[in-house]
C-alpha cells in the first residue's frame, strides 16, 4: 500500500514537469520516469503513482509492481539520507552485522533499519551491493565505502548523514 500525497507546490510544478516531458512514452520509460518523480520528494506517493500511469499510459499495477521489485524506490516516506548496508554472504562473514549494529545505534533506529526520529537518515539492510571484493560494504547515498570498520561508522554518518 503507497502512503497518501504530501508534496509542496514547488514538488508538485516540478513534477508536472517531469510528468510532461514522459506524457505518451510508454512503459519503456516507466523506469526514468521514476527515478525523477522519485527525486522530488525521496519516495513516490500514491496520486504520484497514479499521475505516472495516466502520463506514461501504462497500468497502474505495472507502476506499482515495479516500485515493489526494485529496492531502490520508495512507496512511504524515507529520511533525507539512505545508508545502506550490504548484508549478503560476503559482506555478512566480513563482518557487516557490527556494522548494521554500529549505524542502528549511531541513528537511534533498529538493527533490522528504520528511520532516525528526526526524518534525516533511513537505516537499510541491503542485499549485495556489487562490491563484494570491498566487504563489508555501504552506501550513504550515492557515495561507496568499502572495508568499512565498526570504528568508522561515528565519522561516516556524523555531519555528512
Ligand atoms: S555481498 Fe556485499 S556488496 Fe556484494
Amino acid at each position: 500500500m503507497t502512503a497518501a500525497r504530501t508534496l509542496t507546490s514547488p514538488q508538485m510544478a516540478a513534477l508536472r514537469q517531469i510528468l510532461q516531458r514522459y506524457r505518451g512514452q510508454g512503459g519503456a520509460y516507466l523506469l526514468p520516469c521514476l527515478h525523477e518523480a522519485q527525486a522530488v520528494t525521496g519516495w513516490l506517493d500514491a496520486d504520484t503513482c497514479t499521475e505516472i500511469s495516466r502520463a506514461l499510459n501504462v497500468p497502474l499495477v505495472q507502476v506499482h509492481e515495479v516500485i515493489e521489485f526494485y529496492t531502490l524506490f520508495y512507496n512511504e516516506p524515507v529520511g533525507r539520507r539512505i545508508v545502506r548496508v550490504c548484508d549478503d554472504p560476503p559482506c555478512f562473514l566480513a563482518g557487516s552485522s557490527e556494522i548494521v549494529r554500529a549505524c542502528a545505534r549511531q541513528l537511534g533506529v533498529d538493527e533490522k533499519g528504520g528511520t532516525s526520529s528526526d526524518g534525516r537518515v533511513t537505516l537499510e539492510i541491503h542485499p549485495c551491493l556489487g562490491r563484494c571484493e570491498q566487504a563489508p560494504f555501504l552506501m550513504i547515498d550515492d557515495d561507496a565505502h568499502g572495508h568499512v570498520q565498526p570504528a568508522q561508522i561515528p565519522d561516516l554518518l556524523g555531519e555528512g548523514a
